[in-house]
């Protein structure tokens, strides 16, 4: 689905991010891994090469403007193009909302909706020379609703959203998409943190979803996949949710 297409994702070296550089890279697309994390990018590459893939790994602090444009630069000189950016690349502070520092706000501004604007930024000049790309944001359900508990973490996603449209209207007219996926709890890394890697508190947060089960990688991907694709030729602007039901109650 993806032959020749160059695509970028970002906080690829775990979670979702790494499961979307696999699904990019089975269906022939050619994939830069961009993360701050070395050793986890450095391997995800290597494995994707192993399998006969096209893929290179960027270190890539998301936060830093310098580093986007030099990402973008080095995709652009090593593949001549760029098709698909998947800003997916973000953290999840769970400090209480009063006892929160301006640092940890920031830190979750900067990695969750900074990184967005900075890395949309560089790729929009390439696509619109092109008149060609689209844009797959992660967003979360929290985008949409209040998760309980982490209000600084929601405001993120919910500038992530308004990004989202924002673009998906603004670049229309240079045939450049822009979606977003929203997903509920996804089974990666991030929850493991917030959740302890404790099996039953995992068990109770599951049966959140109407569905019953937490969502995985693949879940997302395979959406991720689809708005990035000529199958969603003509949607933009649009929040897919990866939630299980979770939103629909
Ligand atoms: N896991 C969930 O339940 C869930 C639910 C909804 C949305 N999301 C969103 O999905 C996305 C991926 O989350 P995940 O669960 O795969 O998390 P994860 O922790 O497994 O992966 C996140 C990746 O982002 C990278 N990263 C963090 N800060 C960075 C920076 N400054 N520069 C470059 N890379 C950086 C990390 O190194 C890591 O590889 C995030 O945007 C998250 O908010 C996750």
């Amino acid at each position: 689905m993806f032959e020749d297409k160059v695509v970028v994702v970002t906080g690829a070296a775990s979670g979702i991010g790494r499961q979307t550089a696999i699904e990019f890279a089975r269906q022939g697309a050619k994939v830069v891994v961009a993360d701050i994390d070395e050793k986890g990018g450095t391997e995800v590459v290597a494995a994707l090469r192993n399998d006969g893939h096209d893929a290179v790994f960027v270190t890539t602090d998301l936060t830093v403007e310098a580093d986007c444009r030099n990402l973008i630069a080095a995709v652009v000189d090593g593949f001549g193009r760029l098709d698909v950016l998947v800003n997916n690349a973000g953290i999840e502070i769970t400090t209480p909302f009063h006892e929160m520092s301006e640092h940890e706000w920031d830190r979750l501004v900067d990695t969750n909706l900074k990184s967005m604007f900075l890395c949309s930024k560089h790729a929009l000049r390439e696509m619109i020379t092109a008149r060609s790309g689209a844009i797959v944001n992660v967003c979360s359900v929290s985008g949409l609703v209040a998760w309980p508990g982490i209000a600084a973490y929601n405001s993120t996603k919910g500038g992530v959203m308004m990004l989202t449209k924002s673009l998906a209207v603004d670049y229309a007219k240079y045939n450049i998409r822009a979606n977003c996926v929203c997903p509920s709890i996804i089974d990666t890394p991030m929850t493991d943190v917030s959740n302890g890697h404790d099996a039953d508190i995992k068990a109770e947060k599951a049966k959140l979803n109407p569905i019953g089960r937490l969502g995985t990688p693949e879940d997302v991907a395979n959406a991720i996949l689809f708005l990035a694709s000529d199958k969603s030729s003509f949607i933009t602007g649009s929040a897919l949710t990866v939630d299980g039901g979770y939103t629909a109650i």
